[in-house]
């Protein structure tokens, strides 16, 4: 049973600045909700019961908002507005979270580490929250299902054109099964010419703790970070690790183009603007 999700949402931010200069990045919001509700609610949505989140300095807001905000629910209560009063505190009793603090930026690699003792000696799963997946079956679902078959870890994988391989992990690997590659090797970030394949990780991985000893043992990698793919890598070579290539939409919320994006499909997915925001976009088309 993986029960545990560790979110690491210490990171700066600084793609977004001046945005992210006073506000964490996983609160920017897409509509109305931020990226880090929509990650909380993929877990959720996939069985897992406690959020670990690894996070730092300047990162209050985020435990604000998973906590109960009695004044603004006083103020909604008494000015009649049930339905923002039930959105409210569903956001406060969604999950158990329990906060760790990463201390210094030294890398993915190094933040997952930090969730050691959180997480303890069972499986458990990591999201990143710049990855949004909008998908029937929750992303997380899928690799849970996967996870649960082999008995091994399993990442969420995309194929990527040429020019965004360097963005992210890129694994070497053999389709096994229908969308499931067992995984031989990956890169961290690799130019073109380096890259083993199209298929890039995306920020959906189940896990098993052995990960920690390996973490503990890596060397800074690519930007002198201690990064996960390196500790994955190793673990890929020693014994079955599977990658999923999941169904459902992916934006990276980690760029601005990619954020875009994003707002214009969920903005679009609401029925209460839809028709009037799709006018809009024609006129803009024309
Ligand atoms: C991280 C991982 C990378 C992965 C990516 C997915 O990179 O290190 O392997 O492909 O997330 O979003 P980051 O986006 O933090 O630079």
């Amino acid at each position: 049973m993986v029960r545990k999700a560790v979110f690491p949402v210490a990171g700066l931010g600084t793609r977004f600045l001046p945005a992210t200069k006073a506000m964490p990045k996983e609160m920017l919001a897409l509509v109305d909700k931020p990226l880090i509700q929509y990650t909380v609610e993929e877990a959720l949505a996939s069985g897992i019961e406690v959020a670990v989140f690894v996070t730092g300095r300047g990162k209050r807001a985020l435990e604000d908002h998973f906590d109960r905000s009695w004044e603004l629910e006083y103020k909604l209560e008494h000015s009649g507005k049930e339905d923002l009063l039930r959105e409210v505190r569903k956001v406060s009793e969604m999950i158990e979270v329990i906060y760790v603090r990463q201390g210094m930026p030294l890398g993915l690699g190094h933040a997952v580490l930090r969730a050691r003792n959180a997480v303890g000696n069972e499986p458990f799963a990591v999201i990143l929250s710049d990855d949004i997946v909008d998908a029937e079956t929750p992303c997380l679902k899928q690799l849970l299902e996967v996870y649960e078959r082999f008995n091994a870890p399993v990442i969420a994988l995309k194929r990527v054109p040429d020019e965004e391989v360097s963005r992210y992990g890129v694994v070497q690997g053999k389709l096994i099964e229908d969308r499931v590659f067992l995984i031989e090797d990956m890169v961290e970030k690799p130019s073109v010419d380096e890259a083993p394949s199209n298929y890039a990780v995306i920020g959906r991985y189940v896990l098993t703790p052995d990960v920690f000893d390996k973490l503990e043992k890596v060397e800074p990698g690519i930007g002198g970070e201690i990064q996960l793919t390196d500790a994955l890598r190793e673990m890929a070579k020693e014994g079955p690790f599977y990658g999923v290539v999941f169904e459902g939409e992916h934006f990276d919320c980690g760029n601005k183009l990619g954020f875009l994006k994003a707002t214009v499909h969920f903005a679009l997915k609401r029925q209460e603007f839809k028709m009037e925001f799709l006018d809009y976009l024609r006129t803009l088309v024309l």
